[in-house]
């Protein structure tokens, strides 16, 4: 359907600087056909859904969460990253070859998910092939756009998450990739070894082989997602699991699976975290055009570290931001946006003042046009993007302060878990 959205417009032109007006957004063939002061003729058939005094934003882009985890966010994190996989993230995930309790688990996620202002998302699943696909019938149900994997583990995990063989762990991949791009339209796989520690060399090749196979054939091309660089402990363990590899990164790209394929053709990448990705990781993100999804809130959760961002943008390599559920506690992308500003400020006091803190039109752009960039041409309002945004309402915090647009979108971010998403429209469609 063709339409027109009326309210106090708002998006990134670059990623210091905001648009704001107040006027007509138009969408036609789920394409943004651009804003106006006044609706242009050629428009003025269309309806017109008047938002009133409420913002519109693009829609917020989520590039790391794991649905599964979701049923026990809030918990355990008085323990590190590996314990806390051990003792709360593997027994849960776990469940999820039951596929009753996974239906009610994946509901509750998805319609989170849906009620928020989050409209795309690389999100995990876990190992099982069946309750996979139920998460991504549940999610092309919704409208939203996003890129599932059904996760690889082979080594290091208990015995009830943990695949028999590497040539098990594929065999299901493929089944599932194949029943996956046959049956939906915008709920994508995504290939998903879930880090190197729980991955065999012989599982990791078999996937970058995959990869490179469903290019050839043409089919569809595969991006890849995994984790980098969270933690000190995890790091020296994938040290001691994976000898010769030059740094983290490595133990990915050697098989293909870190922004190209072992034939050297580019391969669409999000690595989770680069906490503690030092020059030789950096080199190859930056060569591999591979996109880092930053997890502040996740990074404090499981005292993991701060990810210096500011540097990653300088060296001009690719951020997107992720709520890391259930490291993050929140699916609100404004809370991650907040978490990313906080957390860049203590950086930039405590650690180096070289690395000036993120501001909010900064937060705002990794949250859409950063994370957006991963799915096309995605995260903007202006003419020619893919037509996704939220009305966001802030209406109920009424002060007798008069307040700009600008400062409205600060409290929001801010204020995160108490922004009201009105409406959301994901590639011209209303799925709020
Ligand atoms: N590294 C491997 N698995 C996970 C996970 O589930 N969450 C986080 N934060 N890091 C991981
Ligand atoms: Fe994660």
């Amino acid at each position: 359907m063709d339409f027109v959205l009326k309210g106090h417009i708002v998006y990134n032109e670059s990623p210091l600087k905001l648009h704001t007006s107040y006027g007509y957004l138009v969408c036609v063939d789920g394409v943004s056909r651009g804003f106006f002061d006044a609706l242009p003729n050629e428009f003025s058939k269309l309806p017109v859904m008047d938002y009133g005094d409420r913002l519109i934003l693009p829609g917020l882009v989520d590039l790391h969460v794991h649905a599964p985890q979701y049923s026990f966010q809030g918990i355990g994190f008085d323990l590190e990253l590996l314990d806390w996989l051990e003792t709360h993230t593997f027994p849960e995930e776990a469940k999820f070859d039951d596929s009753r309790y996974a239906d009610v688990a994946y509901d509750f996620f998805v319609k989170d998910l849906v009620e928020g202002g989050t409209t795309r998302a690389c999100i995990y699943a876990t190992i099982h092939k069946e309750s996979t696909l139920a998460l991504m019938d549940k999610l092309e149900a919704s409208g939203l756009v996003t890129m599932v994997g059904k996760v690889n583990m082979d080594r290091n995990s208990p015995d009830n998450l943990c695949e028999a063989s590497a040539a098990e762990s594929l065999l299901k991949t493929r089944e599932w990739l194949e029943t996956a791009l046959e049956k939906y339209q915008h709920t994508y796989p995504i290939i998903t070894p879930r880090f190197a520690p729980s991955c065999t060399d012989e599982l990791m090749q078999g996937l970058g082989l995959l990869v490179q196979e469903y290019r050839e054939k043409a089919v569809r091309k595969l991006a890849v997602q995994s984790h980098l660089s969270e933690n000190p402990s995890e790091i020296e363990w994938v040290k001691a699991l994976c000898p010769g590899t030059e740094c983290y990164g490595d133990a990915y790209d050697r098989f293909g699976l870190f922004g190209k394929s072992v034939d050297g053709e580019p391969v669409p990448t999000v690595m989770a975290h680069c906490v503690y990705s030092a020059d030789k990781e950096e080199d190859l993100l930056l060569a591999n055009d591979v996109t880092i999804a930053h997890c502040p809130g996740s990074n404090l959760n499981l005292s993991s570290g701060i990810a210096p961002i500011r540097r990653f943008l300088k060296r001009g390599i690719k951020v997107a931001l992720g709520s890391d559920v259930a490291g993050g506690t929140s699916t609100s992308m404004f809370r991650v946006m907040s978490d990313a500003i906080q957390v860049s400020k203590m950086y930039w006091r405590l650690i180096n003042q070289e690395d000036a803190h993120l501001s909010v039109p900064e937060a705002l752009y990794l949250a859409t046009i950063g994370g957006g960039s991963f799915f096309g041409k995605v995260g903007s309002l202006a003419e020619g993007y893919e037509f996704d945004c939220i009305v966001v309402d802030d209406l109920a915090w009424r002060t007798p302060k008069p307040m700009n647009v600008i400062e409205r979108l600060e409290r929001i971010i801010y204020r995160a878990d108490a922004a009201q998403v009105k409406a959301k429209f994901v590639r011209g469609v209303q799925v709020k």
